[in-house]
């Protein structure tokens, strides 16, 4: 399990295909408010370093109207992070082979848990509901220790996974199923099996929890406002944009079918009525030339090669 697959290619593709907006974006410029947490919690854990030692994990403290959400600060030189990892940082452990882009000397993981901003800053889908507090962990740029408002980098592990062990989740209540639940930096989400009973693996930054689906079975309103909260349903949706995109397809191709059929249609009356000119005008000059008997030798001549081959059967 170690060896989780975490291809660029395949992942890009991935969620291409199955990426859903599960949270709607404000309209363009303003972040949300999980986005403007990130960059407050990024300006604060900065602050927690003071001649800090690079490898060595630092405790912040998060702004006093939030109270309640735990903030860590680690700063990284850029070779040996990607040669060795970094066992356990919180919750996290980090393997060898992580790429940060773009290029910087020394970069810092900003951790935070949430506690219980949890669902006031990452909401569930209906139905669901959280085992653990949301943890994350997200890159900077490290070069400038003063710095706020950075960007995040892009940060992604290339062959093995990074492991998310949490240390205490609530009993999973009887009958239900406990998955983890990965928040993307776009506001999107994605659930993702969970390994044994406290471990969630990827590939990318951003923020994680475990969730139960306790709706039981009711029917989820999610479904009927377009959203996909499980596997079982987003594979359904999947699978009705692919009928939708067959269906177009073929009535695509129906359409250009007919429009060929036309085309060569017109193209064929246009032919006949030539070659029926084209006729009038060799029947005029055969009447002129053998009269009325021209019938009866245009017979005679398609049919004599069958009557040769008959002659030479023995
Ligand atoms: C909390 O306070 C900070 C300033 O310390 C401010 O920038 C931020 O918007 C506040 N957040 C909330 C959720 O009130
Ligand atoms: C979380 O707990 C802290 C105290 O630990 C409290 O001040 C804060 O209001 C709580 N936040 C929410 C969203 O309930
Ligand atoms: C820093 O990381 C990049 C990839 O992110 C790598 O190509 C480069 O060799 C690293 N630099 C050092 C000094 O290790
Ligand atoms: C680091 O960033 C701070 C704040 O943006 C700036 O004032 C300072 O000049 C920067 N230091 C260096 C060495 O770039
Ligand atoms: C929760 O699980 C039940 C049973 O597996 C399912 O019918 C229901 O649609 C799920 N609800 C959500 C919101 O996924």
């Amino acid at each position: 399990m170690e060896f989780i697959h975490c291809s660029m290619i395949l992942l890009t593709v991935i969620s291409l295909l199955f990426s859903h907006q599960l949270v709607a974006l404000p309209p363009n410029g303003s972040p949300t408010p999980a986005r403007a947490l990130d960059s407050l919690l990024q300006d604060y854990a900065y602050q927690a370093f003071d001649r800090p030692h690079t490898g060595v994990p630092y405790d912040g403290i998060a702004p006093s109207n939030v109270s309640g959400i735990k903030i860590a600060v680690l700063r990284l030189r850029n070779g040996s992070f990607r040669n060795r990892g970094f066992r356990s940082y919180k919750e996290f452990e980090i393997p060898i082979g992580v790429i940060v882009q773009p290029y910087v000397r020394r970069l810092a993981l900003v951790y935070h848990n949430l506690g219980n901003w949890s669902s006031v800053y990452y909401a569930l889908p209906p139905g669901y509901s959280y085992l653990t507090p949301v943890i994350g962990f997200l890159a900077y740029n490290a070069e400038n220790i003063s710095s706020s408002n950075l960007p995040e980098l892009d940060l992604w592990t290339s062959k093995l996974a990074i492991w998310i062990r949490f240390s205490t989740v609530k009993a999973v209540p009887n009958g239900m199923k406990a998955r983890c639940v990965w928040f993307k930096l776009d506001g999107s989400l994605e659930f993702r099996n969970l390994v044994g009973s406290n471990l969630c693996l990827t590939c990318r930054q951003g923020h994680f929890s475990i969730v139960v689906n306790s709706s039981g079975l009711a029917p989820s309103p999610a479904l009927s406002q377009g959203l996909s909260p499980e596997g079982g349903e987003r594979d359904e949706s999947v699978a009705w944009k692919i009928i939708g995109a067959v269906i177009g397809g073929i009535m695509g191709l129906i359409l250009v079918a007919f429009f060929v059929a036309l085309v060569a249609t017109y193209r064929r009356k246009r032919k006949v009525e030539q070659m029926e000119r084209d006729a009038e005008v060799a029947e005029a000059l055969d009447m002129a030339q053998v009269g009325s008997a021209r019938a009866p030798v245009a017979i005679g001549t398609r049919t004599r090669p069958v009557e040769l081959e008959d002659e030479y059967v023995p």
